[in-house]
């Protein structure tokens, strides 16, 4: 983001329509809007895009199998991340979506332009597609010659007569843009990369496909009624289309992109595709392609087939939207892969949010109230604080330079060390003791240079914790707005008067995991897996899974019988369930079978148990053991005893 510049563009990838949201898609997308909620407090005029990716193989072949037309389906997903970005108070300017008339017209006006100018010739391609990702990969590039680099699933042999883009007339200006462009990409490490991937050589783009309908279809004057475009052709101009482009143009004043936001996979796509085709188009080229890294979870690959994607609205609502933005934002370099657990963001909401933030504006309420019924006046600041005051503004100083780079979490870094300034003046001059010596003057310098410190922190960390912000913001009678942000942060000055008013605690301390773990879910994902899976590892997995008798009897099974059995409240899955094994008292155990089976239903009946489980916490609640139980597309049963067995039966 230059900061001479007067409008702002900021975009996250278009998300595909077949899957629900995880955290990866709020990751991305709460960056963009703290960029773009930074921005507008900053003065630029503004214009932040989100939306989603619809046409492709892929789409539609997961619509099929649901039973609906392309179109429902992508209405209905594409719906469901509109709604959780709603829910987000996500302040995008456009949600698009590639299924939009005006959308499918600027594409088609590209391709006719770019054809036009003789960058686009008819040919035929052969190559090897995997579906899933929509890529046609080399023969060089596949794993065990057949299957797909990315996702491991096999790929299949294409031929079809095509459209292609000369994508290797575009190579040596690609480079040149690299090289004269230091931040084109970021993070610089990035750019290294793709500079080498280009320099390697670039083939023509295969950009359209007869195999399928599901998408965009060639301008008219083509006559080419069997082709469609390539998706990631028509995922790319959406950044334009959004704008207007080949239709009224209305907001194409707002190209190029300042940044535009993607993860690391699909940096290639946004660094060489799209850029070239920018050119091709004679359009200027974004200021930054900014690519972030990956999440794990726990350490391990997010995966919907290993059951543990972290859905960001359950975190959100259990651990509250503005601190899931502030941890998502501070605990990971920009670029680099990130981890999320729960006891990661415990730590970060308890110490940084509780005990350093919200502390703090206890602790200016208290001793205004204690001492200044309120009131604080700053008229004495710089007499008593210059050293403070200077502090803070060199800290200011880099700040802007780090959102611009998108190091964001150093821009975090630095103004927790702006709040340590102030939390340590407290200690180091005790405005109760000058209190004592009768120094009122020097307390209420010392209580006005904290206000002041939190009034800018607040215009600082507004477009991180926005809700938050405004409490405090209230508390401390300072308005959020672009005028107080050019006073005390563009111009370093000082509020003159103001009056506290008390809030309750803004970061209560959080104890326990709240979190489902998705159990069932997890067991149903396997399967799917299995699937999916290459048909080679699947056998190969068989082998090494085959376990020996001592192993087996590794698992203590039991007849356990259901003495008591409760719904668990706001749980769609979950049974409480008493189940007595033999052993002189119950277990509790959490089953996710309320879908299938009435509390009133299982008591009095018997189930199989795993009784040598782990103990585990499920909403809170202890679990004690795991009850055996089948699925099918008919449903699911608990396995039983064929007759009645004392309660604690073994089962071998
Ligand atoms: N539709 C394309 C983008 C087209 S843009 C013209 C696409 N969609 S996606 O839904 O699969 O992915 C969207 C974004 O989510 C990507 O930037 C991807 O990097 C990001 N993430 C997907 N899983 C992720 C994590 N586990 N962690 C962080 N981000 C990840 O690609």
């Amino acid at each position: 983001m230059e900061q001479t510049c007067k409008n702002v563009y900021i975009t996250t990838p278009i998300y595909y329509v077949n899957d629900i949201a995880h955290i990866g898609h709020a990751y991305t997308t709460i960056i963009a809007d703290m960029l773009a909620r930074y921005s507008r407090l900053a003065g630029y005029n503004t214009y932040f895009l989100t939306g989603t990716d619809e046409h492709g193989q892929k789409i539609s072949q997961s619509a099929e199998q649901r039973g609906k037309t392309s179109q429902e389906y992508a209405d209905e997903i594409s719906g469901k991340f509109r709604t959780l970005w709603d829910d987000f108070d996500i302040t995008y300017d456009k949600f698009i979506r590639t299924t939009d008339e005006e959308h499918k017209l600027g594409v088609q006006k590209a391709f006719q332009k770019m054809f036009d100018k003789g960058d686009i010739y008819k040919g035929e391609y052969e190559g090897f597609y995997c579906v899933p990702c929509e890529t046609f990969f080399t023969e060089k590039q596949l794993v065990d010659e057949e299957f797909c680099p990315e996702c491991g699933r096999p790929t299949s042999i294409v031929k079809e007569e095509s459209y292609f883009f000369k994508l290797s007339k575009y190579e040596d200006k690609l480079i040149k843009w690299y090289e004269e462009n230091e931040d084109c990409i970021l993070p610089r490490s990035k750019k290294n990369e793709i500079t080498n991937f280009v320099k390697g050589g670039l083939k023509d783009l295969s950009i359209s496909r007869t195999s399928f309908d599901w998408g965009v279809k060639l301008p008219e004057s083509m006559n080419e009624p069997k082709h469609v475009m390539y998706v990631w052709l028509d995922a790319l101009m959406n950044y334009i289309t959004a704008l207007g482009y080949g239709d009224k143009e209305e907001n194409m004043n707002f190209w190029p992109a300042n940044v535009q936001l993607v993860g690391k996979d699909i940096l290639r796509f946004h660094s060489i595709y799209w850029p070239a085709f920018l050119m091709s188009l004679d359009l200027p080229l974004p200021k930054h392609i900014a690519a972030h890294g990956w999440w794990t979870r726990d350490g391990q690959k997010m995966s919907k087939s290993k059951g543990n994607v972290v859905n960001p609205k359950e975190v959100a609502d259990a651990y509250g939207l503005d601190a899931f933005r502030y941890f998502m934002l501070r605990e990971v370099p920009f670029g680099q892969d990130g981890d999320f657990s729960q006891k990661a963001l415990m730590d970060r909401i308890n110490s940084d949010l509780g005990n350093d933030l919200g502390n703090l504006l206890n602790r200016i309420s208290g001793m205004s109230g204690k001492y200044f019924d309120f009131k604080i006046d700053s008229k004495d600041v710089s007499k008593f604080h210059q050293k403070e005051l200077d502090e803070v503004n060199v800290l200011l100083d880099n700040l802007d330079g780090y959102l611009y780079n998108m190091q964001i979490n150093r821009y975090l870094e630095d103004i927790w060390k702006i709040l340590t300034i102030a939390n340590k003046a407290i200690g180091d001059y005790e405005p109760w003791a000058k209190m004592k010596e009768g120094k009122t003057e020097e307390a209420m310098a010392l209580v006005a240079l904290i206000t002041n410190i939190m009034a800018k922190v607040s215009l600082l960390l507004d477009s991180v914790m926005p809700e938050k912000i405004a409490k405090i913001s209230e508390s401390l009678g300072i308005k959020i707005s672009n005028e107080n942000f050019t006073k005390l942060i563009t111009n370093r000055e000082l509020i003159s008067t103001t009056t506290i008013t008390k809030v309750d605690q803004l970061f209560p301390r959080i104890e326990e995991i709240l979190l489902t773990q998705p159990s069932n879910e997890k067991e149903e994902q396997k399967q799917e897996t299995k699937k999916e899976t290459p048909k080679k590892e699947e056998s190969k997995e068989e082998d090494d899974n085959l376990i020996t008798i001592d192993q087996f009897f590794e698992t203590s099974l039991k007849i356990g019988t259901i003495v008591e059995a409760q719904e668990v409240p706001k749980s769609k899955k979950l049974l409480k369930l008493q189940v007595d094994l033999g052993e002189g008292r119950n277990r509790q155990i959490l089953a996710g079978i309320k879908e299938f089976y009435s509390a009133e239903d299982l008591v009095g009946t018997q189930a199989c148990v795993v009784a040598n489980l782990k103990p585990a916490k499920l909403m809170g609640m202890l679990s004690e053991g795991m009850l055996m139980a089948a699925k099918d597309e008919n449903g699911l049963s608990l396995i039983r005893p064929e007759a009645p067995k004392k309660s604690g039966t073994k089962i071998s």
